[in-house]
C-alpha cells in the first residue's frame, strides 16, 4: 500500500493505493458524520468491484451514535453526467435530511467521482467527501486533484468546480472486474505519466504504476491547483488532439456530446485513453518537427506507447482540416492553438502554434486534407 498526499485547499488529503483499501474507508469517515450517502452506478454494484466498501460501510459504526448509510444511484454514461443528474441527486441528499456535516462517498469511474465531487461542492454549499475509484482512468486521472464537473450540451466538462475530497481510495483489486477495453482506456492516461517524470512505467507491477503516476499528478496538483501557473496543463500531454479525434468520431457517429453509450470521456469510435496515446504520439512528432526534441525521443514516445498495447496512428481517412477544427473549439485551446510538447526540460504548454505546422505535420502522418 502506498499513500501519496495532495496539498490543495490549504489542506492536505491522502491518495490510498493499494490492495483491498477500500475496506478501510472508515479510517475517512469524520467523528460527527451522521449519514454516509454512496454515490454509486448499477453496474458498478453488479461488477463486484465495491463488494468490499458496501460491506465495510454497512457495518460501519461510530460508538455512541448511530451512523446511517443511503445508496444513491446514477445512470451509467457520459449521457448522464448533466445538471439534472446533480439536482435529482441533491434532491435525495436533501429528503435523506442531510447537512454540511455528513459525507458523500462517490465509488465508481470518472463519471461518478466527477458528477460526486460537484455534488459535494454544491450541496449545503459544499460537504466532505471521499472518492473511491473503481477504474484505471479514474485512479489515475479524474479521482485525484479536485476538477469536478457535469457535461452541457454545448461540451464536455463544461460546468464544474474545484473541490477536493477528503481522501481516494485506489483499490487495484477493483480494477480486476474492469473490462478489457476500460483498462485499455486507462492504459493511456496511465502511459502519459511516463513522460511526466513517473520514469519507465513498463514491466512493474500495476499497483506501482498506479503509484507513480499518482505520486506525478499529486506533485503537479499541489504545485498548481487551479491551473494556473500552466503546470497543471502538462496533464493534458496528448489531449489536444486525443479530444479532437473523440470529438471527429462522436460527430461521425451522429451523437451529442451527451450521447447515448458514451463512459468516462469517450465517443462511442474513439475511446479517450486511445485518442490521447495517439495524441502523445503526434505531440512528439510535432516537438521533433519544431526540434524541440530529437529523433532518439520522439520514437521513444512511439515505442512506449506501442509496448502498452496502445495505438499510435491517425485513424485513416481523418482529415487534417476537420481535426483542426476541434483543437480551436477545445476549452483548454484559448485564441490558438496550444499543444503540450516536449522539450528539453521536458513536456510543457505551448500557445501559439501555428495552425500551417499542425496542418503539415498531420498530412505528413496520412490524414486528408
Ligand atoms: N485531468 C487533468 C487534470 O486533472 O488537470
Amino acid at each position: 500500500m502506498t499513500t501519496i498526499a495532495v496539498t490543495a485547499a490549504g489542506r492536505s488529503y491522502p491518495v490510498v493505493v493499494g490492495e483491498g483499501v477500500m475496506a478501510k474507508v472508515g479510517d475517512h469517515v469524520p467523528p460527527e458524520t451522521q449519514t454516509i450517502a454512496v454515490l454509486t452506478q448499477q453496474a458498478v454494484m453488479d461488477s463486484g468491484a465495491i463488494d468490499a466498501l458496501r460491506q465495510a460501510l454497512d457495518s460501519f459504526e461510530v460508538p455512541g451514535r448511530p451512523v446511517t448509510c443511503h445508496w444513491l444511484l446514477m445512470g451509467e454514461g457520459e449521457s448522464a453526467k448533466t445538471l439534472g443528474t446533480v439536482g435529482d441527486l441533491a434532491g435525495q441528499m436533501a429528503r435523506l435530511g442531510m447537512h454540511r456535516g455528513d459525507l458523500l462517498v462517490a465509488a465508481g469511474g470518472g463519471v461518478v467521482t466527477d458528477v460526486g465531487g460537484f455534488l459535494a461542492s454544491i450541496y449545503h454549499r459544499g460537504i466532505r467527501f471521499v472518492n473511491v475509484a473503481t477504474t484505471l482512468l479514474a485512479q489515475v486521472d479524474a479521482a485525484v486533484g479536485g476538477k469536478t464537473g457535469v457535461n452541457l450540451p454545448e461540451g464536455k466538462n463544461l460546468a464544474g468546480t474545484f473541490w477536493h475530497p477528503l481522501a481516494v481510495l485506489c483499490d487495484i483489486r477493483a480494477l480486476e472486474s474492469l473490462p478489457d477495453a476500460e483498462c485499455r482506456s486507462g492504459m493511456g492516461e496511465l502511459a502519459k505519466y511516463a513522460f511526466l517524470g513517473a520514469g519507465d512505467l513498463r514491466g512493474i507491477p500495476l499497483e506501482e504504476q498506479v503509484a507513480r503516476a499518482v505520486a506525478v499528478k499529486a506533485e503537479i496538483v499541489s504545485s498548481d491547483e487551479r491551473e494556473l501557473s500552466g503546470r497543471r496543463m502538462v496533464l493534458n500531454y496528448g489531449h489536444t488532439l486525443g479530444h479532437a479525434l473523440e470529438g471527429a468520431a462522436l460527430a461521425r457517429s451522429g451523437e451529442g456530446v451527451t450521447g447515448p453509450g458514451m463512459r468516462h470521456g469517450e465517443g462511442p469510435g474513439m475511446r479517450h485513453g486511445e485518442g490521447v496515446a495517439i495524441g502523445i504520439v503526434f505531440a512528439a512528432r510535432l516537438a521533433a518537427h519544431l526540434a524541440r526534441i530529437g529523433d532518439e525521443r520522439r520514437a521513444f514516445h512511439e515505442d512506449l506507447i506501442a509496448s502498452f498495447g496502445l495505438p499510435t496512428e491517425i485513424p485513416r481517412g481523418s482529415s487534417a482540416s476537420e481535426l483542426v477544427t476541434y483543437m480551436r473549439r477545445d476549452k483548454k485551446a484559448g485564441r490558438t492553438l496550444t499543444f503540450v510538447l516536449d522539450g528539453p526540460q521536458g513536456p510543457e504548454a505551448v500557445g501559439d502554434v501555428p495552425e500551417s505546422v499542425v496542418m503539415e505535420v498531420l498530412l505528413s502522418v496520412g490524414c486528408e486534407p
